[in-house]
């Protein structure tokens, strides 16, 4: 059985795709979701569904090991980043290489990088005219948004679109694939 830690900083809709999809799986099991913010709507999502859920605050990201203690000692496998808004913590990710998913809001490589999460994104995708968007599902290493892709998945970016419209749009592909491509990463991975 493989374990995942859900890290979410946010409303938690991915997260709550990922725990409900995982729900009674024989291989793979959600055992924990992490925040940085205690008011994150994915906190009370994990809760709920009866998955221990705990914030810590940037401080303690940042500059101790408890984050990383705790994933230890959960023997987590594998961490899928669901609207996680900071970076991981370096002691992070060298102890996961290769074991960290990300899902970003746009095509990656472009609309990547500092800043460029929830609305900006997509303000910034009507901006630039391009008739496309979507997902990106990647691995995630020391540079923001540039590790290796897994999956993407397209939709059209219409005319008149306001950023609340594409984000609804790309929202639903990401409820779509993101589940399954965590599975199929995570499946390749342990099979060879
Ligand atoms: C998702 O759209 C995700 O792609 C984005 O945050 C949103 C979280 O929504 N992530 C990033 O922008 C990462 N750079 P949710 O809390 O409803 O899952």
């Amino acid at each position: 059985m493989k374990r995942l830690a859900i890290f979410a900083s946010g409303t938690g809709s991915n997260a709550k795709r990922l725990i409900d999809y995982f729900s009674g799986n024989k291989d793979i099991s959600v055992v924990l979701l992490v925040s940085n913010r205690k008011e994150a709507g994915a906190l009370e999502i994990a809760r709920k569904a009866g998955i221990p859920a705990i914030n810590f605050t940037k401080e303690e990201f940042y500059n101790s090991s408890t984050v990383l203690e705790k994933l230890i000692a959960e023997k987590i496998d594998f961490i899928v980043l669901a609207g996680f808004l900071i970076r991981v913590p370096d002691n992070i990710l060298k102890a996961y290489e290769n074991k960290i998913i990300n899902i970003h809001p746009a095509l990656l490589p472009d609309f990547g990088g500092k800043g460029m999460y929830g609305l900006n994104v997509h303000k910034a995708v009507i901006e630039s005219g391009k008739s496309e968007s979507g997902i990106t599902i990647h691995l995630v290493n020391e540079h923001y948004d540039e590790g290796r892709i897994l999956f993407q998945a397209k939709c059209p970016v219409l005319e008149n679109d306001t950023a609340e419209m594409l984000a609804a749009r790309v929202q639903e592909l990401e409820h779509n694939y993101f589940p399954e491509a965590v599975e199929r990463f995570i499946k390749e991975k342990t099979e060879g």
